[in-house]
C-alpha cells in the first residue's frame, strides 16, 4: 500500500494528478475555482477551456537601431582567496532592447563627424564609486569582451557589490548604461564544496577536493534522477555502481511517502559520507519540499557543508502545477542566505507559461519535453483535445517528435533575450522512460541518444534523464555516452566554447552543431531520421583549421 502511494506521488509530477490550485491563487490568475489545471490549462472533459495567460509573446521591434549594453561578472561568484575577478561586456547592436544608437560622434577639433565605433567604459562600484574598470573601450556590436580588475579594493561578504557601467561615444553626447551584482563572499572555512557557473560558456566549475586542488574545473554534468526508496536505498553499493557506468554527479529524488517528504536524513548522510569519498556530485532535490520555508532551512543547513555538495534543485515542475509565482524566488532568496557557495536549479515542463516569473528563482534552467510514443493532440489520459489553452498530453504543446527537444531549448534561449536578461546555463531532462501514463513505450537506445544530443547541439550545459533505474539497453547505451560527454576531450569543448549550428544539405531532419576551442573542431551529427542517412553533408564552420 506505502508503495502504492509513493508510486503515485511519483507519477503526478507528470499527469497533474491532484493538482487543483487553491480558489485565492486561481482568483490571481483569473481562472475559475476549482478546476484541475496543468500548465495553467483546464485539462478534465468536465472542464472547459479558458485563456492560461503567462504566454510570453515577441516584442514589437524598433525601426532604429539600438545599442544594448550589458554587464556581468565572468563566474556568478569570486571567493575571498582571489585577487582578480572579470567582467563580460556586451554592446550588440539590437532592435529588440536597448538605447537610440546614432552612428555619429561630432569631434570638436576639427569639426567632423566620424562613425560611432568605439565606446568608452567605465565600471565602478555604485555604493562606494570605486573605480574596477576605467578609460577602457569596446568596439561596438561585440559582445563577450573580457575585462578583468582587482579585487583588492573589496571586502569580501554575503551581500553583492552592485557594479555600474557607463559607456560613451567620443563626444560625450550619447551616453549608456547597465548594472549587474558581483558576489565576492567569503571562503569556506568548514570543508564544504564551492561550484561556480562560468557566465560566458555556461558551464559549472568546481574543484576536485580529492586531489585537493584549488583549480577550477568544468564539469558536464551528466545523470538520471534517481529514484531513492525505489532503487538508490536499497543498497550503498549503489553508489558505486552508478558512478561506475560513467554518470558524474547524482539527482536523488525524495521519498513523497515520508512524513517529511523529504528523507531519513541519518540513513542519507551514510550515503553522502560514501559520496564524499568517491567524489560522486549530489544534485539534491526539494521537490516536495521546496514551499516550505522551514523545511527548506533545516535541508540547506544539513547539506550545505558537504564536500559532494554540487547544486540545489528545487521546484520540479512548478509552472506545470501552477505554483504561486512567487514561490521559486522566496525559496531561492533563502537558499541564497544559508549557502551563497552552490547554485540553484529547478525545472519547467511548458512551453511557455510565466517563464520569467519561475525563473527568477533558478541560476539553471532545465526543460523535460518527453515527446517519444506520446499523442500530444488527444489526451490519452483524460479523453480531450489538446491545444495551447486545453488539455494535458504529457508533453505541452509539443508535436510529439524530436523536433519538441531542439525546440523548447531554443524558446528558453529566446525567451532570455526578450526579458533581456543575462543567460542563465540551460540544461536538458531526455525521456529515459516509458509504457506508462501518456506514453506507450519506452525510448530505443537509438532515440535516447539523438534526444540526448540534441538537447547538446542546442546548447545545454548538463544532462539529467527522468528517471533510473530505467530499461537495461537505456543503460547501456547512457553509460556508454556517459563516457564521451563527461571525458575532458569533449567537456572541453562543450563548456569552453560557443555551440554553433551548422547548416546541413542533401537530407531533411539532420541536426549538426560545432564546437571551436583554439584550432581543433568538435562536430555532432546527429540524424532524425527514422533510417541509416549517409548522404548528409554539412559545411565546415569558418575559423576550423583542423578536425578531430
Ligand atoms: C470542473 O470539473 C469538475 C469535475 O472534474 C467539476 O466538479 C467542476 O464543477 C468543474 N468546474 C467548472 C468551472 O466547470
Ligand atoms: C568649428 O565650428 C565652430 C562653430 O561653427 C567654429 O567656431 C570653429 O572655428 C570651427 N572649428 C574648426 C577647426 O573648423
Ligand atoms: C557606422 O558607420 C560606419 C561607416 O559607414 C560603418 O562602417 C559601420 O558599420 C557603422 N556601424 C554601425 C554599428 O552601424
Ligand atoms: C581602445 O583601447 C585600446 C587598449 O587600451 C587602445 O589601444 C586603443 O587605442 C583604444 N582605442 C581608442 C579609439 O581609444
Ligand atoms: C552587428 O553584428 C551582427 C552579428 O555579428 C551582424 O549580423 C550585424 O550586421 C551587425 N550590425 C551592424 C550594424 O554592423
Ligand atoms: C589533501 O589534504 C588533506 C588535509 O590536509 C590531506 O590529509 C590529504 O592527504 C591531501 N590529499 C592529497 C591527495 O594531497
Ligand atoms: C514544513 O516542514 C516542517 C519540517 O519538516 C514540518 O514540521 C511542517 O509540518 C511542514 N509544514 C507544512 C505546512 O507542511
Ligand atoms: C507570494 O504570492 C502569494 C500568492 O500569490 C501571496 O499570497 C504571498 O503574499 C506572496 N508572498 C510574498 C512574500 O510576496
Ligand atoms: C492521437 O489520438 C487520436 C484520437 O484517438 C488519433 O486520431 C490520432 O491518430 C492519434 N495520434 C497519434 C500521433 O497517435
Ligand atoms: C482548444 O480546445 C478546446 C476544447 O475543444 C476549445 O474550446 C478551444 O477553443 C481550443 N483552443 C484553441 C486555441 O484552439
Ligand atoms: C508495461 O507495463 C505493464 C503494466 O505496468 C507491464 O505489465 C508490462 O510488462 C510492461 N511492458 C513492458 C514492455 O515493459
Ligand atoms: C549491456 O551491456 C553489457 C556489456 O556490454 C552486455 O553484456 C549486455 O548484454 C547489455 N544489455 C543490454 C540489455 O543491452
Amino acid at each position: 500500500m506505502a508503495m502504492l502511494l509513493q508510486l503515485i506521488f511519483a507519477l503526478s509530477a507528470f499527469i497533474g494528478l491532484g493538482s487543483a490550485i487553491s480558489d485565492a491563487l486561481a482568483a490571481e490568475f483569473g481562472y475559475p475555482a476549482g478546476v484541475d489545471v496543468w500548465c495553467g490549462k483546464a485539462y478534465r472533459a468536465t472542464n472547459s477551456s479558458f485563456e492560461p495567460g503567462g504566454w510570453l509573446d515577441m516584442p514589437a521591434l524598433s525601426h532604429t537601431p539600438l545599442l544594448d549594453l550589458s554587464i556581468r561578472p565572468r563566474t556568478n561568484l569570486y571567493l575571498s582567496v582571489e585577487e582578480y575577478a572579470s567582467v563580460i561586456i556586451d554592446a550588440p547592436i539590437s532592435y529588440m532592447d536597448g538605447h537610440a544608437f546614432v552612428n555619429g560622434s561630432f569631434n570638436k577639433q576639427d569639426n567632423l563627424t566620424s562613425p560611432f565605433d568605439t565606446l568608452f567604459i567605465d565600471v565602478s562600484v555604485v555604493e562606494s564609486g570605486l573605480d574596477l574598470i576605467s578609460g577602457q573601450n569596446i568596439t561596438i556590436n561585440t559582445t563577450n569582451n573580457e575585462l578583468g580588475f582587482f579585487l583588492s579594493g573589496l571586502t569580501a561578504r554575503l551581500e553583492p557589490y552592485e557594479l555600474v557601467i557607463t559607456g560613451a561615444s567620443g563626444d560625450g553626447a550619447q551616453f549608456y548604461t547597465a548594472t549587474t551584482q558581483l558576489y565576492y563572499i567569503p571562503a569556506r572555512t568548514d570543508g564544504g564544496s564551492v561550484t561556480k557557473i562560468d557566465n560566458l560558456y555556461g558551464g559549472l566549475l568546481v574543484q576536485d577536493y580529492l586531489s585537493n586542488s584549488t583549480a577550477w574545473t568544468p564539469l558536464f554534468p551528466y545523470t538520471f534522477y534517481v529514484s531513492w526508496d525505489g532503487w538508490l536505498e536499497l543498497s550503498i553499493d549503489n553508489l558505486r555502481v552508478f558512478k561506475d557506468k560513467g554518470y558524474n554527479i547524482i539527482h536523488i529524488v525524495p521519498n513523497a511517502g515520508l512524513a517529511n517528504e523529504a528523507f531519513d536524513f541519518d540513513e542519507l548522510d551514510e550515503f553522502l559520507d560514501v559520496m564524499d569519498e568517491i567524489e560522486l556530485w549530489l544534485m539534491f532535490d526539494m521537490r516536495w519540499t521546496y514551499k516550505n520555508l522551514t523545511s527548506v532551512e533545516m535541508q540547506v543547513n544539513r547539506l550545505k557543508a558537504r564536500k559532494s555538495m554540487l547544486l540545489y534543485y528545487t521546484g520540479d515542475e512548478p509552472d506545470g502545477q501552477v505554483d504561486a509565482l512567487n514561490a521559486t524566488k522566496i525559496t531561492y532568496d533563502l537558499i541564497k542566505s544559508l549557502d551563497p557557495w552552490h547554485p540553484v536549479s529547478l525545472c519547467l515542463n511548458c512551453l511557455n507559461y510565466y517563464f520569467e516569473e519561475y525563473t527568477l528563482g533558478a541560476d539553471i534552467i532545465m526543460t523535460d519535453p518527453y515527446p517519444i510514443a506520446v499523442n500530444t493532440s488527444w489526451s490519452t489520459q483524460y479523453d480531450t483535445v489538446c491545444n495551447t489553452t486545453y488539455g494535458c498530453c504529457g508533453c505541452d504543446d509539443c508535436d510529439g517528435n524530436f523536433e519538441d527537444v531542439p525546440n523548447r531549448l531554443d524558446l528558453y534561449s529566446q525567451y532570455q533575450d526578450i526579458l533581456n536578461l543575462p543567460k542563465k546555463p540551460l540544461w536538458g531532462v531526455p525521456q529515459a522512460f516509458g509504457n506508462e501514463t501518456f506514453w506507450a513505450r519506452y525510448p530505443t537506445p537509438e532515440e535516447e541518444v539523438v534526444m540526448n544530443m540534441l538537447f547538446v547541439n542546442h546548447g545545454a550545459k548538463g544532462i539529467a534523464m527522468w528517471d533510473y533505474p530505467t530499461e537495461p539497453d537505456l543503460a547501456n547505451v547512457t553509460s556508454a555516452l556517459s563516457k564521451v560527454l563527461t571525458s575532458n576531450t569533449v567537456s572541453s569543448f562543450l563548456l569552453g566554447s560557443f555551440h554553433a549550428q551548422l547548416s546541413v544539405d542533401g537530407l531533411p531532419r539532420v541536426d549538426a552543431a560545432s564546437w571551436i576551442v583554439g584550432s581543433q573542431l568538435l562536430i555532432s551529427v546527429v540524424n532524425k531520421n527514422y533510417v541509416e542517412s549517409p548522404m548528409a553533408n554539412w559545411k565546415k564552420p569558418s575559423g576550423a583549421v583542423t578536425g578531430n
